[in-house]
């Protein structure tokens, strides 16, 4: 089959970025960006140490299960850390409403904030995800609150599928973040945004 002969999350340099598979190196680098405040302002809390050794022993699993999982971005002329961009699969405990579906997301150091480096290296993802994977639809989402990351969607030209928004199956009745918006992109949107 050649979809097993397909490197599902290849390393890709740009100018400024390196985009690449998860490496043992990267737990530090996630450590730190996951214990910051500002990066975790719309999640339920900062995470400790053994929270993101878990959270990278399952972006592991899922590099290995499904051939990506949210990879890192790296700086290219330093070689640091700059958080995870791409695509990935949601492994929730509880299925999420629209499963099953390839998600795209991103968590960036502060540092990288404001440069367009989610948005240049999540395009470069949904490029690799529609033309190389050929998937048929790419999903994002995140809390209703969450207006920076919404206007990574926007900028991407993912579109709003309002009638797809869902309470986060993790996030407790009653908190702030549990309401999320969910955001669509087809194979024939991104050809029509890309070629027009
Ligand atoms: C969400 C997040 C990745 C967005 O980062 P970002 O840098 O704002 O996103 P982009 O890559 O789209 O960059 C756009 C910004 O860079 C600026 N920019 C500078 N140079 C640019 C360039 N060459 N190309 C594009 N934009 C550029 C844009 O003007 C824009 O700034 P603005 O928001 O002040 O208008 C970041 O805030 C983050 O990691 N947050 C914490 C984690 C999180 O919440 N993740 C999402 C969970 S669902």
């Amino acid at each position: 089959m050649i979809e097993d002969v397909i490197d599902k999350s290849p390393r890709i340099e740009t100018e400024r970025l390196v985009l690449r598979k998860w490496e043992s190196r990267d737990l530090e680098g996630l450590v730190e960006m996951n214990a910051d405040p500002k990066v975790m302002e719309f999640f339920p809390a900062v995470m400790s140490r053994p929270d993101s050794e878990r959270m990278f022993e399952r972006l592991l699993l899922k590099q290995e299960k499904f051939g990506f999982g949210t990879p890192v971005v790296e700086e290219r002329a330093t070689g640091r850390f700059l958080g995870l961009c791409g695509l990935g699969v949601p492994t929730y405990p509880e299925p999420l409403p629209f499963d099953p579906c390839v998600e795209i997301g991103w968590r960036l150091i502060p540092d990288a904030w404001g440069r367009g480096v989610a948005q240049e290296a999540a395009r470069i993802w949904l490029r690799f995800g529609f033309e190389t994977l050929q998937l048929n639809e790419v999903v994002s989402f995140t809390s209703r609150i969450n207006w920076r990351s919404e206007k990574v969607m926007l900028r991407l030209g993912m579109l709003r599928d309002a009638s797809g928004d869902f309470d986060h199956p993790l996030i407790e009745d009653g908190h702030p973040l549990k309401p999320h918006v969910l955001y669509r992109l087809s194979k024939d949107q991104f050809r029509e945004q890309e070629h027009g």
